[in-house]
């Protein structure tokens, strides 16, 4: 079955990151018209070659910083005026803190509340808000299908292990409020699959597990090590259940969580 989203508008929060291009990509590359989100709008390199390939014409990009009510009204309005109402949410927008992210490193006691606080006010309650703003249009108008980008760690812990070989002191922690901010991404798209269903808005998380990026080979060989399919995620592997999720091929899946993580956390 071919998925054709030609009458669908999406929004895409977050797009200027490592995985936005490619959301906005699979979208557009399902006929879709994409309004990318973020906190700027220089177009990243990433980008501007995954435009390169589509009808430019079918996308736009908005400042917008999810953890403000008002800009994403904006966006919103944006939207409507230049594509219409949208039809599809990729809740992508996060704050991640890998170890090549070169950030400040606490042991677990000394973690600042506000770097916890920080990591919730996008991650959840940025997801709560633009939710709040893009979706509430969605059920307004009766159509669509929201995916919130959750985590492996939503329900996983990060295993300290794969972390032990990085020569720092303090040694590198993952945030914690990642995974609970991430937790409440799931829990969010069940509370609104209940509520929005007998209005026509589909509601699911979909996490990813590790994602081939900047990590090291040690990293990457005991994450594969770990990982039934023995190997870290392909970028392009996201996009089959995205446009899964987003497309009527999933018309009777709703406040689910697909865990794209090569079955990192089924043992
Ligand atoms: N990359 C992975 O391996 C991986 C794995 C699991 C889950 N995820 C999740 O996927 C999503 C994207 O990950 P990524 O690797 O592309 O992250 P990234 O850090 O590369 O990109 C995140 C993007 O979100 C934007 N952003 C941050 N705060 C914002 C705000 N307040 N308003 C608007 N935009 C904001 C950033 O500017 C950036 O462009 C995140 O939610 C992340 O938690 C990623």
């Amino acid at each position: 079955m071919d998925i054709d989203l030609s009458s669908e508008v999406a929004v895409v929060t977050g797009v200027l990151g490592r995985l936005g291009p490619f959301w906005a990509e699979a979208l557009l590359g399902a006929g879709a018209r994409v309004v990318g989100l973020d906190l700027r709008t220089d177009r990243s390199p990433a980008l501007e070659e995954a435009l390169e390939r589509h009808d430019r014409d079918r996308f736009i990009l908005v400042k917008a910083d999810i953890t403000d009510r008002s800009d994403l009204e904006r966006a919103l309005s944006d939207c409507v005026s230049l594509f219409g109402t949208p039809t599809i949410l990729v809740n992508n927008a996060g704050i991640d803190q890998p170890p090549n992210a070169g950030s400040e490193s606490w042991r677990f006691g000394d973690i600042p509340g506000e770097v916890s606080a920080g990591i919730f006010e996008v991650n959840a309650l940025g997801t709560l808000r633009s939710c709040q703003v893009f979706g509430s249009e969605m059920a307004r108008r009766g159509r669509g299908s929201i995916i919130n980008i959750g985590s492996l760690y939503a329900g996983t812990a990060p295993d300290p292990r794969l972390y032990e070989h990085l020569a720092q002191d303090p040694p590198f922690l993952k945030p914690p409020a990642y995974g609970m901010s991430k937790a409440g991404v799931c829990s969010l798209s069940r509370y609104l699959a209940a509520l929005w269903g007998r209005q026509g808005i589909r509601v699911n998380a979909l996490s990813p597990g590790g994602v081939l990026g900047g990590q090291d080979p040690r990293f990457r060989e005991l994450f594969g090590a770990r990982t039934p399919l023995g190997r870290m995620a392909r970028t392009e592997e996201l996009a089959g259940p995205l446009l899964f999720l987003a497309s009527d091929l999933s018309s009777y899946v709703t406040g689910t969580e697909l865990l794209v993580d090569g079955g990192y956390s089924c043992w």
